[in-house]
């Protein structure tokens, strides 16, 4: 992070839910902020990094009101402009899915300085906190990120690939998992093709469904994670869940890591 007497603009990555997956960066730059302008899948406990920041909400879940974008935009580019340092706090990576390039972009046409600090994209440390590696040696060398919404360019993007090349993450896709389903059956894909979903990654209500594009369909996310959000992995690489997560979990229950942010 710069230092710097003008004002400026910050995009920070968030990461996907637990505020250990920030990155040290991210928190330098929280700890500069006069303003947090944050999107409401950040967790409070990031938010806290920023003490002496003005903290306001701009995003917003499935079906609840947002502050425009371009409003957002006017914002940032009003309080960098009176010599304040803007962060910009988005989930995950602030390139991905995010809108971060259309802000990045309004700040250089303004003329006003922003930088961008990475974040832990949920379309990857999601699935791989479910135990999911989006890639496996002698399974699948690459991955596919796609936003569900809207359909027609989701289905079009699905035609053009085989699910036995590319493992394929869906974000929004909570929603979307009939169709996401059926529309992969349509296809021809193979009904065995295993398929999870994904809810609250990292947080402490995290869960997940693993079954096959035959099944998909009848996941059914428990009351306690209907705000959270999820996302798809349609793949043979869902088949090393079970096994990566055995592995995994047995670090987690030694405690033999690191202290970790306090739970709330
Ligand atoms: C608007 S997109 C932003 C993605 C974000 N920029 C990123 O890199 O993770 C929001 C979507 O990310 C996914 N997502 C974010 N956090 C998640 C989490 N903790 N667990 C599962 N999916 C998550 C969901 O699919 C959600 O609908």
């Amino acid at each position: 992070v710069r230092a710097s007497s003008a004002g400026r603009v910050i995009l920070v990555g968030a990461g996907p839910g637990d505020p250990d997956l920030l990155t040290v960066r991210g928190v330098r730059a929280l700890e500069a902020a006069d303003l947090v302008l944050y999107d409401a899948l950040v967790d409070p406990r990031v938010l806290a990094l920023a003490p002496r920041a003005g903290r306001f909400c701009v995003g917003k879940r499935a079906g609840r009101e947002s502050v425009a974008e371009s409003t957002i935009i006017r914002l940032l580019l009003r309080f960098a402009r009176r010599g304040k340092t803007v962060v910009r706090l988005k989930s995950g990576d602030p390139f991905v899915l995010g809108r971060g390039g259309e802000e990045v972009l309004a700040c250089g046409e303004a003329g006003v300085p922003v930088e961008v600090i990475p974040g832990v994209t949920s379309a990857i440390a999601g699935p791989g906190a479910a135990g999911i590696p989006v890639t496996h040696r002698g399974v699948v060398s690459g991955f596919l990120v796609l936003s569900a919404v809207p359909n027609e360019h989701f289905e079009r993007v699905l035609r053009t690939i085989s699910p036995e090349d590319v493992t394929v993450v869906v974000l929004m896709a909570l929603g979307a998992r009939a169709s996401i389903a059926s529309f992969a059956r349509s296809l021809g894909w193979p009904r065995d093709l295993p398929a999870a979903v994904v809810v609250g990654a990292s947080t402490p209500d995290a869960w997940t469904w693993t079954g096959t594009i035959d099944t998909l369909d009848q996941s059914s996310i428990p009351l306690r994670c209907r705000d959270l959000p999820g996302l798809v992995v349609l793949g043979r690489v869902v088949g090393l869940a079970d096994a990566v997560s055995r592995a995994t979990k047995k670090l987690d229950e030694s405690e033999a890591a690191w202290p970790r942010t306090q739970r709330r």
